[in-house]
């Protein structure tokens, strides 16, 4: 069981992509708990203040500290966490190994930043880590965390309909994936390779496997490992 507790400041930007089908599944099964916080819940004053100017000047508001952290540790008293990470562009590129390292861990709190960013503070002394989906800057951190959250959670064992079919992701194992076809066998006079309705299993695993290895040579070089 995965727990994730999810800060933001826009709760509503994470509703829809955390009901999809295959994530909805894993929390109806038990696998996987999304907890969204509203950070204003532990906004400062009448106004539920979560953010203010930057000391130093500069356009763009911080997220305040104290916020932040009331929400952390009001957290941290109900559970204890593998990892306090905060999505920044500056963070460690999330990719398929560190998804994998996720999918492993009981409690997680993903924290959304907005403006210019949260106090470099709760950065150096509360985040464990640093996360980034790809060099760009979005609006806000929780796109980025709906991403995790869907890659992490996919594969949590059991939250797939065919348990093995997380094992041959593109990724997985240093290759992309191969092509595939369904229906018809023949479309607009463009077929489907001869072999994959040879019925002979083994020649077609053969078959995928070095289409597997010659895409990732053509495309993505870098994933390749010496074999
Ligand atoms: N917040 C803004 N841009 C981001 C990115 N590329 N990855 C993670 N969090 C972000």
């Amino acid at each position: 069981m995965l727990h994730i507790d999810i800060i933001t400041v826009l709760p509503e930007l994470l509703v829809s992509p955390l009901s999809h089908s295959i994530l909805g599944r894993a929390k109806d099964r038990g696998l996987l708990e999304v907890n969204i916080i509203d950070l204003r819940e532990y906004g400062l004053g009448r106004h539920r203040q979560v953010d203010d100017y930057a000391f130093g000047g500069g356009a763009g508001m911080v997220m305040m500290p104290e916020p932040l952290y009331a929400c952390i540790q009001a957290l941290r008293s109900e559970r204890t966490y593998d990892e306090i990470i905060y999505m920044a562009p500056d963070g460690e590129l999330l990719d398929q190994p560190m998804a994998n390292q996720l999918s492993m861990c009981a409690n997680l709190i993903l924290i959304c930043g907005h403006y210019k960013g949260i106090d470099e503070r709760i950065r150096e002394h509360v985040v464990t880590r640093e996360i980034s989906i790809g060099n760009y800057v979005l609006s806000g951190g929780e796109l980025a965390a709906a991403v995790v959250v869907d890659a992490v959670g996919r594969l949590i064992p059991g939250v797939l309909n065919d348990e093995t079919s997380a094992l041959f992701d593109s990724f997985q194992d240093d290759l992309v994936a191969p092509p595939v076809f369904t229906r018809p066998a023949e479309f607009n006079g463009w077929k489907v390779p001869d072999i994959l309705l040879s019925g002979n299993q083994g020649a077609i695993d053969t078959w995928r496997h070095d289409q597997a290895v010659e895409r990732t040579r053509q495309r993505r070089p870098e994933i390749l490992s010496d074999e």
